[in-house]
């Protein structure tokens, strides 16, 4: 033993030690590098998890620009943000800016990027968290609410990220950020105008980051399970009524914040796809593509389930 410590152990320790300290520093300049002073857009910043966003990105100095459908509900959410500044007292922090208008209506995409460019004159990071969801039957859904749910979470998102791009590719930086879900990666009955939205998502954002990687501009997809929000309260119904009701699934989610703080972290660690949810979610996952036969009869069993209680 004493002859091993003597030869070649303590030179090999230390230089261990060495290289773990060094991983260590690396770790934490690539965790601090990217969002103070940083123009970060959050869509869907009145409520919810983007609202959670808002306040973490803020606290780590960002400037932000919150867009939504609601001026006065994003206002609400500015002076909470100003007023928590005092609070912070580590680090500078920065009056938020607002952009108002509807994700579902194309014609007003491109005029909300202008206003967000005009902002700041860039945006570094573009969070595409804004989103609605749905319950219903496909038989009794019609073609239009489809299409609704479709240009909220697929098409404005797309619509925005493309009119935000060309400025990004020619200061050759920038991120794009896209909240999708679980439900972008397996399909659930009863949502099929949400998981078919997130599944464009995933698509659409796994070739963008392709497509855009050379130019320095990295795309985080982030899945989320459940998360304890108004979305279910907010989600839209076969008819397009809204369906008004706090699931027990939503009410038992993750906490917003710890959500919007995975969020920060995969920004700062420009993440390419990130999970976040229980075994459960990411066994599906996994069984979705290894053994799609049982995946299958699990959700025919679920929808039937789902149907019994409805008919009760
Ligand atoms: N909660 C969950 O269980 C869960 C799970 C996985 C993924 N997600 C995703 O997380 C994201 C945020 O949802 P949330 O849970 O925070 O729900 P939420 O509390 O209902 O918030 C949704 C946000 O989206 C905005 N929004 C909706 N329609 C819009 C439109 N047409 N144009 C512009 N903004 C619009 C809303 O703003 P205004 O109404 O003020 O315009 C609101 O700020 C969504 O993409 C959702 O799919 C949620």
């Amino acid at each position: 033993m004493e002859r091993v410590m003597g030869g070649g152990a303590l030179p090999l320790l230390l230089t261990s030690l060495g290289v773990l300290l060094l991983y260590r520093v690396l770790v934490r300049l690539r965790r601090g590098a990217s969002v103070r002073g940083a123009v970060v857009v959050i869509t869907g910043a009145s409520s919810g998890l983007g609202k959670e966003c808002a306040r973490v990105f803020h606290a780590a100095g960002a400037r932000l620009v919150l867009c939504g459908r609601d001026a006065a509900r994003l206002q609400e959410v500015v002076q909470e943000l100003n007023a928590s500044s005092t609070d912070i007292q580590q680090q500078q922090t920065f009056p938020p800016s607002t952009v108002v208008f509807d994700l579902a209506k194309a014609d007003t995409v491109e005029k909300a990027a202008e206003e967000i460019l005009k902002c700041h004159g860039h945006v570094d990071v573009l969070v595409n968290n804004a989103g609605i969801s749905y319950r219903g039957n496909i038989l009794d859904t019609h073609v239009s609410v489809q299409r609704d749910v479709m240009e909220t979470n697929y098409f404005g998102p797309i619509a925005l990220t493309q009119a935000l791009l060309p400025s990004m590719v020619q200061r050759r930086s920038g991120h794009i950020v896209v909240i999708s879900s679980v439900q972008g990666k397996i399909a659930i009955p009863y949502r099929s105008a949400y998981a078919a939205s997130k599944h464009a998502t995933q698509a659409y954002f796994d070739c963008l980051r392709a497509e855009i990687g050379h130019f320095g501009i990295p795309v985080t997809v982030i899945s989320p399970g459940y998360i304890r929000t108004n979305l279910s309260v907010n989600a839209v119904t076969g008819d397009g009524s809204k369906y008004g009701v706090v699931d027990k699934t939503t009410a038992s989610g993750w906490d917003p914040r710890d959500v919007a703080g995975a969020v920060l972290k995969a920004v700062r660690q420009k993440s390419k796809d990130v999970v976040l949810a229980g075994p459960l979610p990411t066994v599906a996952i996994y069984l979705r593509t290894l053994w799609p036969a049982l995946f299958f009869r699990l959700m025919s069993s679920r929808a039937r389930k789902e149907q019994k209680r409805k008919d009760e």
